[in-house]
Parts: C-alpha cells; structure tokens; sequence
C-alpha cells in the first residue's frame, strides 16, 4: 500500500525569528521546483515566536496540495484558560499549523509528560483537525535490556486509547530512539523497520487493518542526508522526523531531494 512519505524539521529550541525566516525561504526556494504531488509531505516545526515567520505553501498546479506544511513542537489539550505558558490546538491552528508534535522524548524527560498527557492531546489534535505526530522509544537502558518492543507497544497503546480507527488512520507516529537522537549514531535502519512494522501492527490490534495500513510511521534520530535513501528504501518506514539537520537548508533539501528519488509515491 503506497503511503505518501513525510519529510518533517523539528527545529526544537533553535533560530530567532531572522534565522526562522531565511531557513523557511531556503526551504521554499527548493520546494518550488516541484509540484506537491512530487514532493514528499515537507513539514517543519519552528519554535512558537516564529510561527508568524512562516506560512503553509500551498501549490499552483490546482492539485489543492501543499509543498511545505508547519507543525506546533507541542499543544496543551485545552482550547483556551489559565495554563500559563502553555498554547492550544486552536492557536496553532490559527497560526497556519496543520501538525502537531506531541510526546516528544525531550518533552516526557524534562516536562514529566505522560502517556495520559500525551493520549489527551492526541484527541485534543484530531478534534480540531491538526495531525498528530506521536512521538515514541525506548533508552539506552531498555534496549539492552531487552524491552524496547513492550515499552514501544505500551506507549503507542496508551497514546491511541479512545480514538476511533477513522482518526488513528490520520495519526502520524515518530519512532524515536532515545539514544539516537542527537548522537549522530542513527539507527540500523533494518532494525528501526523491524520497530516501525512492530508499531504497524500494534496499530492493527488496537484500530484494525486500514488504520495500520494508512497510518505513517516516520524515523527519527540523527537522520542525515546520507542516511536517508537506506531507511527510506525499508517498507514500514514512511519518512523522518529530522532534528540537527533540519536546521540548515542544504541538507534538509537534500533529504528532501534523496527521498524524491527513493519513493515511488512521490512520483
Ligand atoms: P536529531 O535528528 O538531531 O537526532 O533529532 C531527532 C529528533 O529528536 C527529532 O524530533
């Protein structure tokens, strides 16, 4: 079944505004070579300051497509009140995003957010008609000891609780090594495939066959543009979820570019 690959920048804690602004128009510099049936689905997640530097782009062939998308880093799971600091689906919503990451590592690390947190503004996405990008993976610790599949089952169970097959078939989930990220030691991607097509199939037992069959199902963990074509050629990957890379022009182009040539989908 042929999945349109997701090609996402999670900028996280980085670039002011001027630097937003001249990272977005070297992105949009490269994607409007093409039409947004050729291109992968290009999304990136600036901090929230510079939302207002960048806009969806959407085509001018009258395909109705976008060729860059942008994505929140995070949401709170109410629409509006007293939750100092935090924004909600409708803001991002209003501010062009059409994406939202949520339960990103650095996020359940640092902010203690839980799967029930995490479950909550899932549902709080779909209901406003933001993807979510559902972020999932195990430690350094887990995995040598043996419990990456039980811990990644129990997170991507826990996230999907509740929510009818029709809305987890638009879900986007991230597989995200922990010790991966930001490392520059990416995963073999025979293994991150073998992950992402145990994570399908937990989506088949909780939501069904079409469910696991549409949803996307994305790679993350120091992605770079050399090795994008290897883990993009795998079956049950669909695209990436790119951190360092994404933050310069030349190389999440490049990915981009790499990821045309890999997919038969984009064509
Ligand atoms: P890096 O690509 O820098 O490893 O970051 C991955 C990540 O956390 C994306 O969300």
């Amino acid at each position: 079944m042929s999945r349109k690959p997701i090609i996402a920048g999670n900028w996280k804690m980085n670039l002011c505004q001027s630097e937003a602004k001249s990272l977005f128009e070297g992105i949009c510099s490269f994607v409007s070579n093409y039409k947004a049936t050729e291109l992968p689905c290009v999304v990136i997640a600036p901090v929230f300051t510079s939302l207002c530097c960048v806009h969806p782009v959407s085509c001018d062939c009258g395909c109705e497509g976008y060729k860059l998308s942008v994505s929140g880093q995070n949401c709170h799971w109410e629409s509006s009140g007293a939750y100092t600091g935090e924004i909600s689906c409708e803001m991002l919503k209003d501010a062009g995003c059409s994406y939202c990451i949520i339960g990103h590592s650095e996020r359940r690390q640092y902010f203690s957010e839980t799967d029930e947190m995490i479950n909550k503004k899932a549902k709080a996405c779909l209901s406003c008609g933001l993807t979510p990008i559902i972020c999932c993976g195990e430690s350094l610790e887990q995995r040598e000891s043996g419990v990456t599949d039980e811990w990644i089952s129990s997170q991507i169970r826990a996230a999907l609780s509740g929510i009818s097959s029709e809305d987890v078939s638009r879900c986007v989930i991230a597989y995200e090594p922990i010790w991966a990220i930001g490392t520059g030691k990416s995963c073999d991607a025979e293994e991150a495939n073998r992950v992402c097509a145990m994570i399908r199939k937990v989506v088949s037992e909780c939501s069904g066959q079409s469910a696991a069959d549409s949803i996307r199902i994305l790679y993350g963990g120091s992605v770079k543009p050399s090795t994008i074509e290897e883990q993009m050629s795998k079956s049950d990957i669909d695209g990436a979820l790119i951190g360092g890379a994404s933050l310069k022009a030349d190389s999440f182009n490049e990915i981009i570019e790499k990821t045309m040539k890999t997919c038969s989908c984009c064509v």
